[in-house]
């Protein structure tokens, strides 16, 4: 928090429950918009401003997010639609909306962009990616990204990624949180506390995915390096390729990603 007032405008989110822009904009210049106080206090706790005007919120702001539920968010275009004028920058989270979807229900040559964020995003660890729409230039993803990164990862990618990107990371969190429960129940059926394990399954994790970022080596050289010929890891390694974790958590992520392509069609 602490700085500066941005030049190009006061962001605004019409509902996020992203803790974005920490540390990039003052809470005072955000404003969120809801129909109920139910997420609202959140943002009022933060020092933002609310409303329960989406109107009011396209008056006040530059930078809008549309963050309702997907089923919503026509209804709420349709709303703002006339007041959507060519200064905003419209970013969208809702899953499954496409470019060429939010285009239509906008203005002609609106700056719109795609975003698809993950759950550890409030623990301003996520990873997110976005896509831009036609109207949007370089200035507005950077913008984006600049402003993002207080979140997390973020990275610009072309939109037919971003249904792998749900696979790979939206439900990808589920996935690791499954891994971390079967790990921590190996320890505790050899005898260990159960929150103790948990602690190390959760911190395993940490430091195992640090380690990938930080020297950028591929996981497979990674998990070479722990290996010692005859020792515990490549037994331990024998038993998951028997239960072929490997082919499993690939079907996975193709798996949700299949289903976020037919939502998409829904
Ligand atoms: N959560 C994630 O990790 C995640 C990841 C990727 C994408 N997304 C996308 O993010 C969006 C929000 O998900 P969520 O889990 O945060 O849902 P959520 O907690 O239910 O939030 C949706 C918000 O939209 C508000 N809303 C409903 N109707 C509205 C209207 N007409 N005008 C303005 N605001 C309205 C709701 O207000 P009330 O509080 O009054 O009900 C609520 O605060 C979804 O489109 C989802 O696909 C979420």
């Amino acid at each position: 928090m602490g700085a500066p007032a941005l030049p190009w405008g006061s962001p605004a989110a019409i509902h996020s429950g992203l803790c974005i822009f920490e540390g990039k904009v003052p809470a005072g210049n955000i404003l969120a918009s809801a129909p109920s106080d139910r997420n609202l206090g959140a943002f009022q706790e933060s020092g933002c401003r609310t409303t329960h005007c989406n109107l009011e919120v396209l008056q006040d702001s530059t930078l809008v997010f549309l963050a309702t539920k997907p089923h919503v968010l026509p209804g709420v275009l349709q709303e703002i639609r006339p007041a959507v004028c060519p200064h905003h920058i419209i970013v969208s989270l809702a899953a499954g909306v496409t470019l060429q979807t939010l285009q239509r229900l906008l203005p002609a040559g609106t700056k719109v962009l795609r975003l698809m964020p993950n759950l550890p995003c409030v623990v301003q660890a996520g990873a997110m990616v976005f896509s831009r729409g036609d109207g949007a230039g370089e200035q507005e993803a950077a913008l984006l990204k600049s402003l993002l990164s207080s979140c997390g990862l973020c990275e610009e990618v072309p939109e037919s990624y971003i249904n792998i990107h749900t696979g790979l990371s939206g439900s990808g969190v589920a996935y690791v949180y499954l891994f971390a429960e079967a790990l921590a129940e190996g320890a505790v059926k050899m005898g260990m506390p159960g929150p103790l394990a948990s602690r190390i399954a959760a911190q395993t994790l940490l430091g195992a995915a640090k380690m990938m970022l930080e020297t950028g080596e591929h996981p497979a050289k990674l998990r070479g390096d722990v290996c010692t010929p005859g020792g515990t890891t490549i037994h331990a390694l024998h038993q998951l390729e028997k239960g072929a974790l490997r082919a499993t958590v690939m079907s996975a992520v193709e798996a949700a990603t299949n289903r976020a392509c037919d939502m998409g069609k829904d």
